[in-house]
């Protein structure tokens, strides 16, 4: 699958200004769908974790066409998940 490079900026960038919304969509579909992940989450301050989420996406995208700087954000990034329920 070839990366559209130009439809991700502009969609992105039409989500940008409802970006929070955006954001609290994403972890309901993700609950919905996984309700099992849920307790990943059972300790997390929501409203933080949702800027997170748009912070790494907003990284992603703008560095579309910097594939090295996305490798060193990925690489450099360690997630550690653990149950808290
Ligand atoms: C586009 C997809 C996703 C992106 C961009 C993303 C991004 C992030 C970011 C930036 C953090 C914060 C890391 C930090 O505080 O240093 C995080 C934390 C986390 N993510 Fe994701 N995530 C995605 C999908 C998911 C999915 C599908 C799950 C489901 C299991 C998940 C589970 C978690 C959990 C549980 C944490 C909290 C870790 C903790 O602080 O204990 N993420 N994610």
């Amino acid at each position: 699958m070839t990366l559209n490079i130009e439809i991700l900026e502009q969609s992105f960038e039409k989500i940008k200004p409802r970006a929070n919304e955006f954001a609290a969509s994403f972890y309901d579909n993700l609950f919905q769908a996984h309700p099992e992940v849920k307790p990943l989450f059972a300790n997390i301050d929501m409203v933080n974790q949702r800027k997170k989420l748009i912070n790494s996406l907003v990284l992603v995208v703008e560095n579309l066409r910097n594939s090295e700087a996305l490798e060193l954000s990925v690489s450099g990034q360690q997630f550690f998940i653990s149950p808290t329920a």
